[in-house]
Parts: structure tokens; sequence; C-alpha cells
């Protein structure tokens, strides 16, 4: 019998929260699972973004069913091989979290496998394992907005609703930025003044969520930890940001480590938004595209 899960893309960072805020969207990869007993190791089909390129890589290094095997190892079972089915819906190395539904999809497969006897807090604390940060497996794995800090074998996780009326507009152009490449260019040092200012906005933007009071996102999406050395990575980042406000948006920030935009707004106003976002790409001649989503 064939196991199917999916996983949502997730917006990391939220702006000030580097590493400990994290947003699921309602845009989805999923992920199959089919047991072969005869089988020793996972085979692999690919659908969808970046299929070409998944093929080729080393079916060993995936991460579907390395996280699968780390769930065998936590309840002491032999690992079941089989044969894995991924199709993915999003774009993959663009700072929405693909590598984590990845992470995640296997946890939720394998734990399937088993008959559930782990919980979304241990899936948690393997999948931070994997990532080395929680912000993207967190919110794949409870939706909404989380926020979550890892300790040493464990992850506190706090999982708060997303208003109704809250809506974004993502803009993926077609530049590749890997998180490792995008860490690479943050500073050791951030002055005393600028780290006060971003607890502050951190705050300000998880408060103003739970209060329903969204005109505060123009302040509190505002980041001095790793936008400011990030942009440079993204052709004309600062533009579209202000084509974004200008069309209406309370704000807009990168989306984790980038590529992707991602401007916050109303209903009313997203698809203006979306589109005045991706003007100024179309302006430079950079291929994009663009989502209207919502929170999952
Ligand atoms: N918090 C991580 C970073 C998210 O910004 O590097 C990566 O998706």
């Amino acid at each position: 019998t064939t196991i199917r899960v999916q996983a949502p893309a997730t917006s990391a960072n939220c702006g000030p929260g580097f590493d400990c805020l994290g947003l699921a969207l309602n845009l989805y990869n999923v992920f199959e699972f089919t047991p072969d007993g005869k089988a020793t190791s996972f085979t692999y089909s690919f659908t969808g973004y970046g299929a070409d390129i998944l093929e080729k890589e080393d079916p060993k290094k995936n991460l579907i069913g390395i996280a699968m095997e780390q769930v065998f190892a936590k309840v002491q079972e032999p690992i079941q091989y089989g044969h894995i089915k991924s199709d993915t819906l999003i774009p993959p190395s663009r700072g929405l979290g693909s590598s984590s539904t990845a992470i995640v999809g296997g946890l939720l497969l394998a734990n399937e496998l088993v008959k559930t006897p782990l919980s979304k807090e241990d899936l948690l604390i393997i999948a931070n394992r994997m990532e080395g940060h929680p912000d993207n497996v967190a919110p794949a794995i409870y939706g909404n907005l989380c926020c979550a800090t890892g300790l040493k074998d464990r992850v506190l996780n706090t999982v708060i609703p997303v208003p109704e009326s809250l809506h974004f507009a993502v803009v993926v152009p077609e530049v590749l930025v890997s998180t490792e490449y995008a860490r690479s260019v943050l500073p050791n040092h951030v002055p005393f003044k600028e780290a006060v200012q971003n607890v502050s906005h951190a705050s300000l933007f998880v408060t103003s969520l739970i209060t329903n009071q969204l005109t505060n996102l123009e302040v509190a999406l505002e980041d001095n930890l790793h936008v400011p050395y990030r942009k440079t990575l993204i052709p004309h980042c600062d533009k579209v940001f202000s084509a974004a406000k200008a069309a209406g948006a309370y704000g807009a920030t990168i989306s984790g480590s980038g590529s992707t935009l991602i401007a916050y707004t109303d209903k009313a106003h997203v698809q203006t938004v979306a589109e005045a976002m991706g003007q100024i790409f179309d302006f430079h001649g950079i291929e994009y595209k663009i989502y209207i989503l919502e929170a999952d």
C-alpha cells in the first residue's frame, strides 16, 4: 500500500525573526512511498519543479530517505525500503523551504508506516537537527506562524494562528540563492542598537499578528540582521519592496534566505501588490513567477 503525505512551503525569518519565526503557506510538495520488501535502498522518481535536477542527484543524499531512516532508528524498527515519489510545486532554492518539505515529508511517511508513534514534537526535534535551524521545519510540521527555539535535544515551539485577512504576494525571481551562501554573507557582529531594534521589531511582529494590528507590519517587518546583507544577492530588491508598499502592502521582506520576496498585504491588494513587484523584475528583464498565497 502506498502512503501519501504533503508538506507546505514556509517563509522563514518573517523579517526580524532570524532563525526563529516561520510561516506556513498554502503551496505544497507531495510525497508518496510504496514499500518493497525486497529493496535494499530507496529509489526515487520526481515530477514538478526541478525534477530534472533532482533526478541527477545521488539518491543516498536525498533528504526524504535520510529523514525516513531517522524515524526507523528513533523507534528502533528495521528500515523499510521502497520507492519514493516526489511531486514538487514549490520552487527549490528560493527561500520557500523546499528542503524542509523533503525532511518533513520523509518524517511523516516513515511515521505513518510505523503507525505514528512519534508526536509532532518528536518529529520537530529530528527535523531541527537535520536542518540546523527550526524556522522552516516547525511551520512545515505545525502550520500557521511558529516561533521556535532549538535547544540541545529539544525544541521549544509556539504556534499562533495567522489573521485570515492577511494575504501574501510572493514573487520568485529566476535567481538561485543557496542557504549556505546566503548565510556566509552574514556578519559576525552587529551594532548593539541594531540588535536592540531587532528584538523590538520581532516582538512587535508577533504581538501585532496576535492582536490583528496589521498596519504595524510596516515597521515590524524591518530587519537589521540579514536583510541588509542579503539584499545585494537579489537584484533590485529595495525597488521591489518599495513597489509593494506603494501598491498598498503593509510591508515586504526576503523570504527565508531568498531569492523569493514576500509582501504582507490584505485580500483587496494582494493581486496588485504582486503585479507591482513583478513589474520591477519585468523592467530589468529578470524572469519571475508570482504566487498569491494565504497561511496554511
Ligand atoms: N533562517 C534561515 C536563514 C532560513 O535565513 O538562513 C533559511 O531558509
